[in-house]
């Protein structure tokens, strides 16, 4: 059958820090994953509106009722909500309103939306269990016309070409997902989720900050940001400061081992995980995945870490190249755009009725031949 509908493809990363979209319309842009409602008549006259995002829902936050809606791996990796629906029923709304809000900013420039059908590829963390899984596609039931879910560092490594010989890692603020690829849809044996990520470095980082400086007064929010600008866990001989206010007062303070210190705490899960993926892999193709270790996600930013990494498989495996991927933030939607734009039409019908029926193991079937068709 000759199809003549239009179609919006856009590769989704709803991510515990940020929510990021990459649409063939060209539309590509993010969104703190932070959703806030005005907490009473006053504040909703202040706020102007319903219902606000991102940056506009930090800057207004004492007038709103913030939620991060997949904090602590809510919906996505855990099963916290499972022992309270309505919990989880209002997690699911209040995800629903941010990727309602992102499919808008990805049709902002659309002048005929009429038969538009919206597709989406989502990811999911390689621990999302069957129940998150499903927790993502109600979140996307009425907002996007056809859903697939995929596998985050999976979406990655497809929108890097890299199907065979890969090791994914992805830091990202709730979870680090490492991934191995070998030339199929990976499966639980391929992934590891380390729950030491972005959000734990920021809360050790403020724990050794109070420590040493007893009378300083400041939140996660202002450390987060000067983490991002200054992160590292090499030698560096440069100290570095922070300004943060003692009685309302700034004061200026050394907290060079405080920050390497707390980067530091995620790196051995890591390349423990590293270990693990290589050491169990087949021993033919472990040079292979060895070469081809790719670092992406915000966290892959840090100073000195890849070379960290690096040295470390040097050490414990004889060999090992890392590299960081050119769009660290853009990687996972980008990948997924890429496979949302790869899927055949025929593909997402059958994709639709699994779905309905719930068999996400379809879903991956489908994903492998899509995937095997490329590598050709
Ligand atoms: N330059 C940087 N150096 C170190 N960390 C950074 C840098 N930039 C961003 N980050 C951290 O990366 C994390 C966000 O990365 P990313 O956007 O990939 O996460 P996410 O996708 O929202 O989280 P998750 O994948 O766990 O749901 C945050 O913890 C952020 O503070
Ligand atoms: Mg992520």
């Amino acid at each position: 059958m000759v199809r003549t509908k239009k179609v919006l493809n856009i590769g989704i990363d709803l991510g515990t820090s940020r929510s990021v979209i990459a649409c063939d319309n060209g539309m590509r842009t993010f969104v703190p994953s932070y959703v806030g409602y005005p907490k009473d008549a006053v504040s909703r006259k202040m706020v102007g509106k319903d219902i606000v995002f991102g940056d506009e829902a930090i800057r207004y936050r004492l007038a709103l009722d913030l939620y991060r809606p997949f904090d602590k791996g809510q919906l996505k990796y855990t099963d916290v909500g499972d022992n309270d629906p309505e919990e989880n029923a209002k997690a699911k709304r209040v995800a629903r309103e941010l990727l309602k809000h992102l499919v808008g900013l990805a049709t902002e420039e659309e002048e005929d939306m009429e038969g538009m059908t919206i597709r989406g590829v989502l990811g999911a963390p390689a621990l999302a269990s069957k129940k998150n899984k499903r927790n993502l596609l109600d979140v996307a039931d009425g907002v996007l016309d056809d859903t697939m879910i995929v596998s985050e560092p999976f979406a990655v490594a497809y929108g890097l070409d890299l199907f065979n010989s890969a090791l994914i890692i992805d830091i990202g603020a709730g979870t680090v997902d490492l991934c191995r690829m070998s030339g199929t849809i990976p499966t639980e044996k391929d992934q590891i989720t380390t729950l030491n990520a972005g959000d734990h470095i920021d809360k050790v980082f403020l724990d050794l900050i109070k420590e040493k400086y007893e009378d300083v007064d400041f939140t996660v929010a202002m450390i987060k940001r000067f983490k991002e600008e200054n992160a590292f866990i090499s030698k560096q001989d440069e100290k570095v400061f922070i300004e943060l206010p003692v009685r309302g007062k700034p004061v200026s303070y050394d907290v060079t081992k405080e920050l390497k210190a707390a980067c530091m705490t995620i790196v051995p899960e890591i390349v423990e995980g590293v270990k693990k993926l290589v050491a169990s892999f087949d021993p033919e193709f472990q040079r292979g995945l060895k070469r081809n270790v790719i670092l992406a996600g915000g966290g892959s930013q840090m100073v000195g870490l890849r070379k960290q990494i690096e040295d470390y498989m040097k050490q414990e495996l004889g060999y090992g190249r890392v590299t960081c991927v050119e769009e660290p933030l853009y990687a996972g939607a980008n990948g997924a755009l890429k496979l949302c734009k790869d899927m055949p039409d025929e593909y997402w019908d059958e994709l639709k009725s699994a779905n309905k029926k719930d068999q996400t193991r379809e879903s991956h079937e489908t994903v492998t031949s899509i995937a095997s068709k490329q590598k050709v």
